[in-house]
């Protein structure tokens, strides 16, 4: 893919549910994004967008015709104390990654979460996913520290670092 057409940021649909599944299941086998494991159907990713609360929304980028990314928003904790604590999720298709789309769909996440009554988001990314922590640091995120063996994937143990940004108290 070439230049990244104008970008249009809407609610995700079920039509957008092949698309999601299509562009999760490339990261999932790219190793460094996900403890989650594919292959992941348009009919489930349909059931899982129709499954989310309207705290946990799901949004897609187009560029014309395309579906390039879809990025979501999930509470945290269960526990009511941490009520205005999201995390956020961001994933763009191989062919347009590098050209602005997740930049625009985290820029998305974070203006849309103050209305659904979050202060902070939260992300969680493996160390070794520059990408990842390249667009939360520019996005004024830091990093609060990374777990060490914090979960099993294809049975070797993985890190994980968190990332936060209060969204209330400026960024310092
Ligand atoms: C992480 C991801 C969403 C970035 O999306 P993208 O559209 O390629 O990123 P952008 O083009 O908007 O660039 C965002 C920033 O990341 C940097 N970046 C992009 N790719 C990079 C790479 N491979 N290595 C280092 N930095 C990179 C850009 O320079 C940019 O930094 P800047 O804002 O300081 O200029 C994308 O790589 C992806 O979908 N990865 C798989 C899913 C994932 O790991 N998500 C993150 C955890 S939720």
């Amino acid at each position: 893919m070439g230049r990244v057409p104008p970008l249009r940021i809407r609610p995700a649909g079920p039509a957008d549910a092949g698309a999601i599944a299509r562009i999760y299941d490339a990261a999932i086998a790219g190793g460094w994004s996900t403890f989650a494991t594919g292959p992941h159907s348009a009919e489930e990713r349909r059931g899982w967008l129709a499954a989310r609360g309207d705290r946990a929304p799901v949004f897609v980028a187009e560029g014309g015709e395309a579906v390039l990314g879809w990025a979501a928003l999930a509470p945290f904790s269960h526990r009511a104390w941490y009520d205005g604590v999201a995390e956020y999720t961001v994933y763009v298709a191989e062919e347009a990654r590098g050209r602005g789309v997740g930049r625009a769909m985290l820029r998305h996440l974070v203006s849309a979460a103050p209305g659904l009554g979050y202060w902070k988001l939260v992300g969680l990314i493996f160390p070794e996913n520059a990408a990842g922590l390249a667009l939360a640091r520019g996005h004024g995120f830091r990093v609060v520290g990374t777990h060490l063996a914090h979960s099993r994937m294809a049975g070797e143990w993985r890190d994980i670092t968190v990332v936060e940004r209060h969204l209330e108290v400026p960024a310092g």
